[in-house]
């Protein structure tokens, strides 16, 4: 997994908790890398898991808060440090179909070892989205929060729900997106 999402869980792990309890973490997690990440290198994904549940012991914050946080604040990280990746005057169910079909491709071409979810969209009507999440990485809370911060990016011009529909995993997600507000 691509060193900018441990950059970024460590900066909002320092945001939230202080330098203290990060540095408490990063010493009591078993981390192959020793804990130093670079954006651009390439780290297995259980240290992000390790370091995830090890902050949740330390902070007695619930694990599926953590994750959801942490991905409501990354996506507008990734917005910030990967413009180039940002289909302009999109409104938000063009922007969302097109993170799996051009965003995500687009990052896999600049860096081939980077590895992607599949976020399959079907578009119940104009205002109804249902956008399905699967990855062989259990990072459903993750992409929750992801699409939260992609709420919050486009005025909260829809709401989230987990589709009731399947039965959500780690690995396996459906949910349902509705639009509040016309061409948002
Ligand atoms: C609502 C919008 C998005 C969702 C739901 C989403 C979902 C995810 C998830 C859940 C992962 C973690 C890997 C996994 O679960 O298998 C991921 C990885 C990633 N995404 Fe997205 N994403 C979104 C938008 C974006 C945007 C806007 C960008 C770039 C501008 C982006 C770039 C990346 C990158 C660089 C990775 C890391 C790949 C790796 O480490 O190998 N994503 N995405």
């Amino acid at each position: 997994m691509k060193g900018i999402i441990f950059c970024e869980f460590l900066e909002m792990a320092e945001e939230a908790f202080g330098i203290v309890v990060v540095d408490e973490m990063l010493e009591t997690t078993e981390l192959p890398s020793g804990g130093i990440y670079t954006s651009v290198g390439t780290y297995d994904h259980q240290e992000l898991i390790a370091m995830v549940i090890r902050l949740s012991q330390i902070t007695k914050t619930p694990l599926p808060d953590l994750l959801q946080t942490y991905g409501q604040n990354l996506f507008g990280k990734l917005m910030e440090t990967l413009p180039q990746f940002i289909p302009q005057n999109q409104d938000c169910f063009e922007f969302i179909k097109a993170i799996d079909s051009y965003i995500h491709v687009e990052v896999e071409k600049l860096y081939p070892d980077a590895e992607l979810p599949r976020l399959r969209c079907d578009e119940v009507d104009d205002n109804n989205l249902l956008l399905h999440y699967s990855s062989c990485r259990p990072f459903a809370k993750v992409a929750e929060g992801l699409l939260l911060g992609c709420a919050d990016y486009f005025n909260n011009a829809f709401t989230l729900s987990v589709a009731d529909s399947e039965q959500p995993s780690d690995h396996e997600i459906s949910f349902q997106l509705l639009r509040t507000k016309k061409s948002a």
